[in-house]
């Protein structure tokens, strides 16, 4: 078994990135299969692609080199033009491929590809419901009209929204952030903590209609993604937005550690079984989230030796080379898995499992302030 290094790993999550970006593909790296590291790529960025920006960002604050911030800075301009694209996700483009690479970098042009994107994303607020649907672009809308929300809808809106807010003075954009997060809170936080990913209410009044999932095994069984981008978006509401959305963070957080197998690599779904194909992606999301927890509560202390721990397991476990003759690319997290209903990517490289390592490492070693979203 290789032994963990944890600044080797790093530089191996450095050296896929600088891979990446001498391939020079057009479109944005959403998804690769391990065993030769090509990428597939989404002209627009799809949703994931502000993953492959803060991964630049990250590396660019990882080494000191200029050169991956001007390649973060040309993602977040190529991503305003989907500012007005009607999809909740633009949460996690905008937050991921702009927001968070002008904090790590201080660019001017991300900070204003953010501000557009949060103003975009504000524009689809549905007032009378309080909160943003999933859109009529969103991967997941297909035929669910305009009464749909994700959880996957909270993290990095609620952040992105909270800074824009903060930058111009139009509080109106913290106000939206939060009635947002309170419903979702209602939404999809069931009374044991686990969540639901997706609902559907009544668009005049917000009432909640029913729980369901897009990409779960089950309407009642926890998707690990589901729990996992609950536990970001809280913290980062509760960071942001106001300490009312700690105790929901912490609740599904708990959740989360108590389900989580010894692997620390949780199952695709919680309901899915032993043997079912793992998503390393989803552990690296939730060890992001469990630190940003343990600075913002005074009694969880042990949510850091938990990350920390997680993110020892991805990588002597899950980060390529896994054993010294591993001939797959060098500085994959493999067994990522994007969509087991559909049977798609199930045992593949995401491009935002590798962002969440890499920014766990780095918070790990204190490179990345804990004020950053
Ligand atoms: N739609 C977000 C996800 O698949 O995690």
């Amino acid at each position: 078994m290789r032994t963990y290094d944890h600044d080797e790993a790093v530089r191996l999550l450095v050296e896929r990135t600088d891979a990446t970006l001498a391939s020079d593909q057009p479109g944005y790296p959403h998804y690769a299969d391990p065993a030769d590291g090509t990428w597939r790529r989404t002209p627009d960025g799809f949703w994931t692609g502000g993953f492959w920006g803060s991964l630049l960002a990250l590396a660019a604050v990882a080494t000191g080199e200029e050169r991956y911030a001007a390649a973060a800075d040309q993602v977040a301009i190529g991503l305003t033009g989907r500012a007005e694209s009607d999809t909740a996700f633009r949460g996690f483009l905008f937050h991921y491929g702009a927001l968070l690479p002008h904090l790590l970098t201080g660019s001017g042009a991300a900070a204003e590809s953010a501000l557009a994107g949060a103003r975009g994303l504000a524009s689809a607020f549905n007032g009378d419901a309080g909160l943003i649907p999933l859109g009529s672009q969103a991967e997941e809308a297909g035929d669910v009209g305009a009464g749909a929300a994700n959880i996957d809808a909270v993290p990095g809106t609620v952040a992105l929204l909270c800074w824009a807010a903060e930058r111009t003075g139009e509080t109106g954009l913290a106000e939206i952030a939060r009635r947002h997060a309170a419903r979702h809170v209602e939404y999809c936080v069931r009374d044991d903590g686990s969540v639901a990913q997706s609902a559907a209410f009544d668009e005049r009044t917000g009432e909640l209609k029913c729980r369901y999932t897009h990409k779960g095994l089950s309407d009642g069984s926890t998707w690990a993604r589901a729990q996992a981008w609950a536990m970001l978006g809280f913290a980062q509401a509760a960071h942001w937005s106001g300490p009312e959305f700690l105790d929901p963070a912490l609740r599904v957080a708990d959740r989360w550690i108590e389900w989580l197998p010894d692997c620390r690599v949780a199952p695709w779904d919680f309901a899915a079984g032993v043997d079912a194909p793992r998503d390393t992606s989803a552990s690296a999301i939730a060890a992001v989230a469990l630190l940003r927890l343990a600075d913002q509560s005074t009694d969880r202390p042990h949510y850091r030796d938990h990350a920390a721990a997680t993110v020892r397991r991805l990588v002597v476990d899950h980060l390529t080379p896994v054993t010294e003759d591993d001939p797959r690319p060098a500085g994959i997290l493999t067994a990522g898995c994007f969509d087991q209903r559909r049977g798609e990517a199930t045992a593949h490289e995401l491009i935002w499992g590798d962002h969440f390592l890499l920014e766990s490492l780095l918070r790990l070693r204190g490179d990345v302030a804990t004020s950053i979203p």
